[in-house]
């Protein structure tokens, strides 16, 4: 197993928007390699890049058309040769985004399968067989092909379905996973991951991986086929990683997975945290941590102790972190983020609190998440130093405001986002019993309570966390807690012991890492 995942905390890189090089408003690879010390300065020894593959983005680049080439406005499949290698020479590690669901309709496969006579892509979609039938419970394309038939969509309608089967059959046209069309699907996916392995990437983010066999409704289906896909990586690329977008831990690690992300949609309740009416991270206090604590050690129970559950920072999908907290709240949930079990995830530019984008026109299907996509500020140059092109050639506009964060500004501020978390990443990566792998066991967590406190352990290392997001000042009971040492971190006021009562009293807006 890949060693560097117990120890890896990544960086999520939307290609598009990182570091344009050739003042065309996009960004590119060889953006990326000119900014990879900047991100192993802040402390991230591993990245995730969004698809970069060739695609009409419609749903930017999560609607492929090509899976072994990569879309000429990054570069060439050379330039991302060179990356994984930039990478590698700074110890530095790259997932691939693989998007196994869907492709785009103008993805050649597609073309072939809308004919009328039989082909070797026939079977690669879920066709039914009569335009009249529609596939129950999913969306399809109709009356858009000779062929005769409706075509299941995996997402948006530019999206169709590529075909590993149906666990439970009703209707004729329902193949089974392990009939030839599946079987032939699955093994072009397993060529394309060894194409890209075999070109140096080090694993993949799988794209909605919870969605390949259908009518699977405890998703047995879906669980065997990427346990058979893990069995090929160990066979032929045994320390290939793989992340999963899937959501319920439980599932996807018993498919082998190494990882999964807790989102902001599915049963995990991580909105209550960063992103609602009242989020936990909230300096007003009113938030409620004890739902997602309950939910999460539900989910590291059953995935037990080694499989990694990853908490990130947020994500193309969602409403950047900074819409909803600001200034010190940003901090406070940034020491929560850097202290949980599981590979930390920073979503480029939430290192400096990056605003969400009001009110932009959706660009390349990303609808209300476009203005969480918006080109990363580097600089007070212009465009912030993404790029050489005039403003309004930028493929998404950036944060107008005056008073924009910027990496720059804030890399040579004391006491700006960007130095804690850099200092959050270190302290992290100097204490095992914070890292990727330790346990943890919550303190407290009550319902509509603050302070938030866990203790993370690993071999003779035990922290205690205490996170008072909250303006007021709060108490955690002594007992439960344990006698605290000396921090390794600390931020806003000092915790102080109240013996005669048995509690600690915890400053508001502050949080402490304690040796025990
Ligand atoms: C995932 C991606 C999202 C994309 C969708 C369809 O949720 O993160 O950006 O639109 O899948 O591929
Ligand atoms: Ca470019």
């Amino acid at each position: 197993m890949a060693k560097w995942l117990d120890t890896a905390v990544f960086y999520e890189i939307y290609p598009q928007s990182f570091q344009d090089t050739n003042a065309d408003g996009i960004g590119d690879f060889q953006g990326i390699i000119r900014r990879l010390d900047y991100i192993k300065e802040l402390g991230c020894d591993a990245i995730w890049i969004n698809p970069c593959f060739k695609s009409p983005f419609g749903d930017a680049g999560y609607d492929v058309a090509d899976y072994y080439t990569v879309a000429p406005r990054y570069g060439t499949n050379e330039d991302l040769k060179q990356l994984f290698q930039e990478a590698h020479a700074r110890d530095m590690h790259v997932l691939l985004d693989l998007v196994p669901g869907h492709t785009s309709t103008e993805h050649p496969w597609f073309k072939e399968s809308m004919k009328v006579e039989k082909n070797e892509y026939t079977d690669r979609y879920i066709w039914t067989d009569n335009i009249w039938e529609a596939p129950d419970d999913m969306a399809s394309l109709r009356g858009i092909s000779a062929r005769d038939g409706s075509c299941a969509l995996n997402f948006f309608s530019c999206q169709p379905a590529l075909n590993y089967g149906f666990y439970e059959r009703t209707r004729p046209w329902q193949q089974a996973p392990g009939d030839p069309g599946p079987q032939a699907t699955l093994a072009e996916m397993k060529n394309i991951m060894r194409f890209w392995l075999g070109l140096g990437c080090d694993g993949f983010r799988v794209d909605m991986a919870h969605s390949l066999v259908k009518n699977d409704p405890e998703s047995k289906g879906t669980i065997a086929l990427w346990q058979d896909v893990r069995a090929f990586l160990d066979r032929e690329f045994p320390e290939a990683v793989l992340v999963s977008e899937w959501g319920e831990p439980d599932k996807s690690l018993r498919g082998g997975f190494h990882m999964d992300f807790l989102l902001h949609f599915g049963p995990s309740h991580y909105n209550d945290l960063f992103r609602c009416e009242e989020p936990f991270f909230s300096s007003r206090g009113k938030g409620d941590a004890s739902a997602f604590v309950k939910k999460y050690l539900e989910n590291r129970r059953k995935a037990g102790e080694d499989g990694m559950i990853c908490i990130p920072s947020g994500n193309h999908d969602m409403d950047r972190l900074a819409r909803s907290l600001h200034g010190d709240e940003l901090k406070i949930a940034f020491a929560f983020l850097l202290s949980m079990p599981g590979a930390p995830f920073v979503y480029y530019g939430d290192e400096i609190g990056m605003r969400y984008v009001e009110g932009l026109a959706s660009v390349e299907g990303g609808y209300n998440r476009t203005g969480s996509r918006s080109p990363m500020q580097w600089d007070g140059t212009p465009n912030a130093g993404f790029s050489a092109a005039a403003p309004e050639q930028l493929y998404i506009p950036q944060d107008p405001g005056a008073d924009r964060p910027t990496a720059e500004e804030q890399m040579s501020r004391e006491g700006s986002l960007w130095r804690e978390v850099q200092k959050l990443i270190s302290v992290r990566r100097k204490n095992p019993a914070l890292g990727n792998k330790g346990s943890i066991r919550f303190v407290r967590a009550e319902e509509n309570g603050y302070p938030l406190a866990y203790i993370r352990e690993s071999g003779e290392q035990s922290i205690l966390v205490i996170l008072n997001p909250g303006r007021e000042e709060a108490e955690l009971p002594m007992e439960a807690a344990g006698q605290i040492r000396e921090s390794v971190y600390r931020f806003g006021g000092e915790v102080k012991a109240d013996r005669e009562r048995n509690r600690y009293l915890v400053p508001g807006q502050s949080t402490g890492f304690y040796l025990l």
